[in-house]
Formats: structure tokens, C-alpha cells, sequence
């Protein structure tokens, strides 16, 4: 089976959400995950300004932190963006760039994604690299071909299962409790993967594939056992500890 042996990366996406207080969530999801080895990688993307306090109090614990977006130059006068290796600099592990958020609020092009992608690997990070459909193009019937073009598009050439994940997240399923059928994810996913194959063989065959919109604990259990899910991306349940938990054990026995 395809990505059988792949570890599962259950990563948690705070938005623009959380002051200060907000850490005491990711001190909990580390108290409730214990010292035993989880059969997913956890992470957590704060906002930017939580970065590095939340990398700090998850110090030792196994758990990742990740950035929400970053500019694709290193250093220059580019006031309010943040640069990869500042990233790093906060103890960030991974960066998601291309947000259905940043692509329709911030007129990200998939050649700009695949310039933040490109900033991520240079800068030593993993890149989260999110694509997915709206609702009207799903009901064109042009999910699958709008996925491949934007995967196309966003993925730079050096892309490998190390450095890359990839985030299917149907734009009309993010923050609205509506989740494809598990049919429809398996269809998606395996679109993905042969796509990841087709342009990067072995590395693709291995890159881990999130899917993202509406996840909670409710489903979790169903969407990440289907083939070719390597995990979650997880907005809104994230904010709690207890939901996340409750999502990151969909992976214990
Ligand atoms: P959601 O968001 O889990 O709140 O739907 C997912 C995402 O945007 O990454």
C-alpha cells in the first residue's frame, strides 16, 4: 500500500489567534501526549509572535513548532514579512506556505508559493505546502485538476519527503464543519500521490500527505486511516489542547 510506512504528522494551524495565554494549550497537549514515542509527529504553528515562547515551553518534549507563511528573500526592506531563517531563529521547525487564507486574502500565486517553498528549504525548514479546490470548482468537477496544477506549480524542483509535506485542504471544508466523503478524500490523496510520484519518484512515493479542513475528534478516526492520509492539518480544533489530544490519539491503538 502506498505510504504504509509513512509517520504521520498531525500538525495544528492557530491562525491568527492566541495571545500570550494561549501557551498554557500547548504546555497542555505536551502534558496529555506524556514521555511514551506517538506514532505521529506533533506540531503546532502559532502566529508568529508566539513562535518562539511556544518553542521554548515545548523544548525536549518532541513536539515541532512551525511558522503560518514566510517571505521568500532572507533579509531586506520588506516591512511587516518575515524571512524563513527568522523563522528558524524561533526554534520553527516547518513553515506552512500557500494557505487557501494567504492564496485568497493575499493574492498568492502558486509561483509565490513555490518561492516560500523554495525560501523553507534553504533556510533549513520543512515546507507545508497546502493546495485544494472551492466549492465552485468542485462542482465543475475540476477538483482534481485544479489540485494537480497548484501542486505543479507550488512545488519546487528540490522538493523531497524530508523537506516537503503536502496539505490537501478543500477550500469550502476549512472552518465550516463540512468534510468531503472518505471516498472523495481517497480519490484526492491518490490523485496526489501519483502526481508526487510522476514528478519526484521515490521522494514522492514517501512525501507525507495532510488532509486539512474540519477536522475534530469526531472524524479523525475516519479520515486519517484512509490511504494515501498521512496526516492532519488541523485549524480550529487545534486551539483546544483536549480536541487536538483528542485527534492525535486517533493515531493510538
Ligand atoms: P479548520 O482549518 O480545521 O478550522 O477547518 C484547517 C486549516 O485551515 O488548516
Amino acid at each position: 500500500m502506498a505510504g504504509a510506512r509513512i509517520k504521520p504528522l498531525v500538525a495544528g494551524n492557530w491562525k491568527m489567534n492566541g495571545l500570550a495565554a494561549q501557551l498554557a494549550e500547548a504546555e497542555a497537549v505536551r502534558a496529555g501526549m506524556g514521555s511514551g514515542s506517538p506514532a505521529a509527529d506533533v506540531m503546532i504553528c502559532p502566529p508568529a509572535t508566539l513562535l518562539g515562547r511556544l518553542s521554548s515551553a515545548l523544548e525536549g518534549s518532541g513536539i515541532l513548532a512551525g511558522g503560518q507563511d514566510c517571505h521568500s528573500e532572507k533579509s531586506g526592506a520588506f516591512t511587516g514579512d518575515i524571512a524563513a531563517e527568522m523563522l528558524v531563529d524561533c526554534g520553527a521547525a516547518a513553515v506552512i506556505v500557500g494557505h487557501s487564507e494567504r492564496r485568497a486574502g493575499h493574492g498568492e500565486l502558486d509561483r509565490d508559493v513555490r518561492a516560500k517553498a523554495s525560501a523553507a528549504h534553504r533556510a533549513g525548514l520543512t515546507a507545508i505546502v497546502c493546495v485544494g479546490e472551492t466549492a465552485g470548482e468542485r462542482a465543475a468537477g475540476l477538483t482534481e485538476t485544479v489540485v494537480c496544477r497548484q501542486l505543479e506549480g507550488s512545488l519546487p524542483d528540490g522538493a523531497t519527503a524530508a523537506n516537503t509535506v503536502v496539505a490537501y485542504e478543500p477550500v469550502w471544508a476549512i472552518g465550516t464543519g463540512l468534510t468531503p466523503t472518505a471516498e472523495d478524500v481517497a480519490r484526492v490523496h491518490r490523485s496526489i500521490r501519483g502526481a508526487l510520484e510522476g514528478r519526484f519518484g521515490a521522494e514522492g512515493a514517501q512525501m507525507r500527505i495532510l488532509y486539512g479542513g474540519s477536522v475534530k475528534p469526531s472524524n479523525a478516526r475516519e479520515l486519517l486511516s484512509i490511504d494515501n492520509v498521512n496526516g492532519a492539518l488541523v485549524g480550529g480544533a487545534s486551539l483546544k489542547a483536549a480536541d487536538f489530544l483528542g485527534i492525535i490519539s486517533a493515531y493510538e491503538a
